[in-house]
């Protein structure tokens, strides 16, 4: 018998690329629904070759995200995990996975989703995004704030864990506003909180609205003031701040999202989703093929929906430890670091970065400080300087 967890973790990710309709913000690998059989007898066969790219290995978690995965239904769910479940350890009572799905309030339902629950999911990650209805229809969402409450109320009934996506940042949106869908939230009781701030993403309608000179879409100027709000707020509600984006109630972090932070290994199937395998002391990178059509037909030609796989170099996998590493409140090693690059951090940008409270260092550990988080992008940047 397998001593399981003397066996290494993994993280599953299932990419499912279908939306009801896009959202004039997202630039994620998505494509209008359609009636797409080859897409899930594909995505079991590519899960087999990954269990042959790991080898034998604990699963820690199970995460369909998309796209819109609640357009799956329960019976596709549970073949995914089932599956899952044959090929790896994944069913122990002492290390049973967290199984998450992203779900649009619109498509709320509740047989299907207590079919997901029977399925063995744990958690379900809501995208809420407001519960104004102005905004809503502004962000070209399909559902309204009644709905968004209702399908919130729903989730947190049928599943242990929740957590709601939220937008903010959106021209026009008042201290007042975000405190509402603040407030809604922590009053339905919901474990777990993403907020994401409004971005324009090249290629995406908004982003075109703007070039056009149509739309402003973003309120960049009250973007930091809204971001202290709702670490205030949430803080103050018993909330662990514990990455840039993501707030949790004590034992609600979201397991999965902690596994691409920590640098583990995941595995990444469905149409453009990213994997990361780690064997030999060499660590890989794989790229799906992006649209379900490519991704399908490779893996009827050749058993995988691989794309691209490319073995990260020291620096390459140092750099990725770090810039993940420190979006964490659990931060990152310094001795790990060097010990993957064979190198040092950049000594006097480190010196100068702990002087001006971005960083700060705890024996081996060096943490980003939420001040630091605030412009991660800049602290990694001048960290990585040779
Ligand atoms: C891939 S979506 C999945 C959830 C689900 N499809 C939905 O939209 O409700 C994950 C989250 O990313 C966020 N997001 C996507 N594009 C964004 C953007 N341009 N700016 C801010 N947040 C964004 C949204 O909050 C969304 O809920
Ligand atoms: S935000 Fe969600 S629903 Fe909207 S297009 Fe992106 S993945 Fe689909």
């Amino acid at each position: 018998m397998t001593d399981s967890a003397a066996l290494d973790p993994l993280a599953v990710y299932i990419h499912w690329p279908y939306c009801a309709r896009i959202c004039p913000y997202c630039d994620f690998n998505v494509y209008k629904r359609k009636d797409d059989t080859a897409l899930l007898p594909a995505i079991l066969a590519d899960l087999a070759h990954w269990r042959e790219l790991t080898g034998p290995r604990r699963v820690t978690s199970i995460h369909f995200g998309g796209g819109t995965p609640s357009l799956m239904s329960p019976d596709q769910v549970a073949t995914v995990i089932d599956t899952i479940k044959t090929l790896w350890i994944a069913d122990t009572p002492e290390i049973a996975p967290e199984i998450a799905l992203e779900a649009n309030p619109h498509e709320m339902n509740a047989d299907d989703w207590r079919g997901y629950r029977a399925a063995g999911l744990t958690r379900m990650s809501l995208g809420i995004q407001s519960f104004h209805d102005p905004a809503l229809t502004f962000l070209g969402r399909d559902h309204n704030g009644a709905t968004a409450q209702a399908a919130l109320d729903l989730a947190l009934e049928i599943f242990p864990s929740v957590s709601a996506d939220l937008i903010f940042g959106w021209a026009g949106q008042t201290q007042a506003m975000l405190t509402d869908d603040l407030q809604r939230i922590l009053n339905a009781g919901t474990q777990h909180i993403s907020t994401y701030q409004l971005t324009i993403e090249d290629g995406t309608a908004f982003a075109k609205a703007e070039t056009r000179g149509q739309t402003r879409a973003v309120d960049a100027d009250h973007s930091a003031d809204l971001y202290d709000l709702v670490r205030d707020t949430l803080i103050n509600a018993g909330f662990e701040h514990y990455e840039v984006s993501n707030f949790a109630k004590p034992n609600h972090r979201s397991r999965h999202n902690l596994a691409y932070w920590q640098g583990l290994d995941y595995v990444g199937v469905g149409p453009g989703a990213h994997g990361r395998v780690t064997k030999d002391n060499q660590r890989a990178a794989t790229i799906a093929h992006l649209t379900p059509t490519a991704y399908a037909r490779a893996v009827t030609n050749i058993g995988n929906g691989i794309e691209s796989r490319e073995a990260l170099t020291p620096s390459g996998w140092a750099s990725e430890y770090l810039l993940m590493g420190l979006r964490i409140d659990a931060g990152i090693s310094l001795a790990r670091y060097t010990d993957l690059s064979g190198t040092i951090l950049n000594t006097d940008e480190l010196t100068a970065l702990m002087k001006d409270g971005f960083l700060h260092l705890s024996g081996d550990i060096l943490r980003a400080t939420p001040d630091g988080r605030l412009v991660l992008n800049a602290v990694t940047e001048r960290l990585l300087l040779t």
